[in-house]
């Protein structure tokens, strides 16, 4: 049976993960669930952040890691998130970061007269290199002379691999078009390497449409014609903002899910939300991205119907205004999950 480690996190991580786990139990009986206590309370407890021992279990007895979110306050350096969360996707070599961006109700679309069939797109955000690997240092930190460097990695073999994976998902799921987005305009090594790669990929898909926006453009291009994209790949940086940007073109950051994922290995499944401390405690925090990543995270185990059944229950909920208040609903946290309970 699928072994699934879970890690609740931080703030509403606890509660959004608490009603996927509720849901994906109703969905998918047989898989198998522990619990680990990760995040900033374990952290401020005893300084443990990502455990050795945690870490080889979850390589090599574990099928996906399901986890809430990271990120307190109370730990300003976030040092437990970059532990854990980035740690996870550099040690696992997590290259995709797969963010769909679907709306399942139009009137949830802050867009004048979009539907579901204009927003219907997939990210593939690169997940272990970019901007993100902390390599750089401070040099006279704290003085007027200070120095600050911030290394953009971009190999060959991980822009190459992230890109093949757009292509590779865009042929498999009969979609005929790709778009890359890069700054090569500004950025003229790095991203010079993802203009070149992207060519020679997209040469071997003569079917599928090949496009490039600069990243600049690509924000202004999901806002005003989200119905161009099918596919987008991107680098790590850019991914993670503009999947902010397709959260609330599908009506918000409490509905967007994601995957990150090692075809074949085990891989971490998280909403795109994060600990939100402003709303932590009180209840209200929106499960659906937790159930919808539940959703992914059941497709990636080979059952593509449970995440469809999963999906029509969410849309269910989104169409008859079963939500929590950040999208004008009544219900609670454990309310939205009952919810899609019934309706499944
Ligand atoms: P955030 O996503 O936590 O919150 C942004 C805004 O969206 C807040 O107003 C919040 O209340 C709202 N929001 C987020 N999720 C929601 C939900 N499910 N339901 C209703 N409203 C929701 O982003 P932030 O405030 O920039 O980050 C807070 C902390 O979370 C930081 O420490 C950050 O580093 C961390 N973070 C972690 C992850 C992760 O673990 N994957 C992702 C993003 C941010
Ligand atoms: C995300 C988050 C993370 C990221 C943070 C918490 C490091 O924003 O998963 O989108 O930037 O990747
Ligand atoms: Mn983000």
């Amino acid at each position: 049976m699928p072994r699934i480690a879970v890690v609740p996190g931080d703030g509403i991580g606890t509660d959004v993960i608490t009603e996927g786990i509720r849901v994906l139990k109703s969905v998918a009986p047989d898989l198998e669930y522990e619990h680990f206590d990760l995040g900033a309370e374990r952290y401020l407890k005893d300084g443990a952040t990502l455990p050795d021992d945690v870490f080889e279990r979850w390589k090599t007895e574990f099928d996906a890691i399901y986890l809430g979110a990271l990120g307190d306050p109370r730990v300003p350096s976030n040092v437990h998130a970059k532990d854990i969360l980035l740690g996870s996707r550099f040690r696992l070599d997590l290259f995709i970061n797969l963010r769909p961006i679907r709306l399942l109700d139009s009137r949830r679309c802050p867009l004048k007269d979009k539907g579901p069939e204009d927003v219907s797109m997939v990210v593939f955000r690169e997940n272990t290199e970019g901007l993100y690997t902390g390599i750089g240092g401070q040099f006279k930190r704290g003085t007027v002379d200070e120095v600050a460097i911030e290394q953009e990695i971009n190999t060959r073999k991980g822009v190459e691999r992230i890109i093949r994976a757009a292509f590779a998902y865009a042929a498999e799921h009969g979609h005929d078009k790709v778009c890359m987005s890069d700054k090569a305009n500004a950025m003229r090594h790095g991203h010079d390497l993802w203009q070149r790669t992207f060519r020679e990929v997209a040469d071997e898909y003569p079917q599928i449409a090949a496009s490039h926006f600069y990243v600049d453009v690509l924000a202004m291009e999901l806002v005003r014609c989200p119905e161009q994209f099918q596919v987008i790949v991107t680098n790590n940086l850019f991914g993670d903002i503009v999947t902010d940007l397709g959260a609330i073109l599908q009506g918000g950051i409490g509905l967007a899910g994601s995957g990150n994922i090692h075809p074949g290995k085990v891989s971490l499944f998280e909403p795109v939300h994060g600990s939100a401390p402003d709303i932590a405690g009180k209840g209200i925090a929106n499960p659906l991205a937790a159930i919808l990543t539940g959703g992914m995270m059941l497709n990636f185990l080979g059952r593509p119907e449970q995440e469809v059944r999963i999906q029509e229950a969410v849309k269910g909920c989104l169409l008859a205004d079963q939500v929590t208040p950040e999208l004008g609903g009544k219900l609670t946290t454990s309310a939205v999950g009952d919810a899609v309970l019934s309706r499944l």
